[in-house]
């Protein structure tokens, strides 16, 4: 039972409360892996008490026959028919010609998202959308450690490894935003390293892939725009379709269209931006990020306004 206590994560993270093909054909092995282990386990049991308790004296022939059948050809029965449904099941989820490819860069301690857009691929970072009802193949790479991604209720978790790259396939079926994690210890603020994986209608999906392709909207003279120049801060960040293409952080073409910032931790509201701007390290420990507690009231006002209007 220890499995059934140990799930903890409910909601949106819930992998026994799927919302995709693939953890749906995960959970289905895993219920009758369960059930099956339950049945067999308690079969040998009751068999062991029964023959410490009996007297009957032992017939060799019925003896032999008990232990070729039930030890040798119903394992061989069950655990062949397990590893043939595990092999069709891998089948399955297998990325096939033709579907949409998104590329994950696991960084410390963020996601690096890789879109192919309509005129190419562009970046983004830290939130997902995927369409409903279609397969994605996610191929996945690191940057220095190793990662692990995983969306619990989407499908099965996969390793990001530094110089090579790794795939998983994901089929969302059901609409919502659904969580997503690095599941593979990688350091001080391996906790605080999360996504949101939105799955949004086809149509909706191609609309927003559009929206999120082009380059930001950026007016010259945006006081908010003219700090973000002169505190260097596109050293580091991108903001495509301007002269700051830092390639460090995670871009902010469109931040503010995402639900939340520091990697799917804090809501994304001007409040909680602020804070991030100026106490970096307190609100999330070890972030490369450095805090910018010297800018005035102004300069943060300002700022804060110009990247809230990045959508
Ligand atoms: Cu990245 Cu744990």
């Amino acid at each position: 039972m220890l499995p059934l206590v140990l799930t903890g994560c409910a909601g949106r993270h819930n992998w026994l409360a799927s919302a995709g093909a693939e953890a749906q054909a995960v959970e289905d092995l895993f219920w009758v892996l369960i059930l099956g282990a339950a049945v067999i386990w308690s079969l040998v049991i009751g068999l062991a008490i029964y023959a410490h308790q009996t007297s009957a004296p032992r017939k060799e022939p019925q003896a032999r026959r008990f232990i070729v059948w039930g030890g040798a050809a119903l394992p061989t029965l069950v655990v062949g028919g397990l590893l043939i449904w595990g092999m069709v099941i891998l089948r399955d989820i297998t990325a096939k010609e033709g579907d949409l490819t998104v590329r994950v860069d696991g960084e410390r301690w963020w996601w690096r998202v890789i879109y192919d857009g309509p005129d190419g691929p562009f970046t983004t970072a830290n939130e997902i959308r995927l369409p409903q009802g279609q397969t994605t193949l996610f191929r996945l790479t690191a940057d220095d450690v190793i990662h692990s991604f995983w969306v619990p209720a989407l499908g099965g978790k996969m390793d990001m490894i530094p110089g090579r790259e790794t795939s998983l396939t994901l089929t969302p079926l059901e609409q919502g935003n659904w969580g997503g994690i690095c599941a593979e210890y990688c350091g001080g603020a391996h906790a605080l390293m999360r996504f949101d994986t939105i799955v949004m209608p086809p149509d909706d999906f191609r609309t927003w892939l559009a929206a999120e392709a082009a380059p930001a909207e950026v007016a010259a003279d945006d006081p908010g725009w003219q700090v973000f120049l002169d505190e260097g801060c596109g050293a580091c960040h991108t903001l495509r379709g301007t002269e700051a293409q830092g390639p460090v952080g995670p871009d902010l073409t469109h931040m503010a269209s995402r639900k939340r910032l520091g990697a799917g931790i804090y809501a994304m509201t001007p409040e909680n931006l602020s804070r991030w701007i100026t106490d970096t390290d307190r609100m999330k420990p070890e972030v490369d990020m450095p805090a910018y507690p010297h800018l005035s009231g102004a300069e943060l006002e300002a700022l804060v306004t110009f990247l809230m209007s990045l959508e």
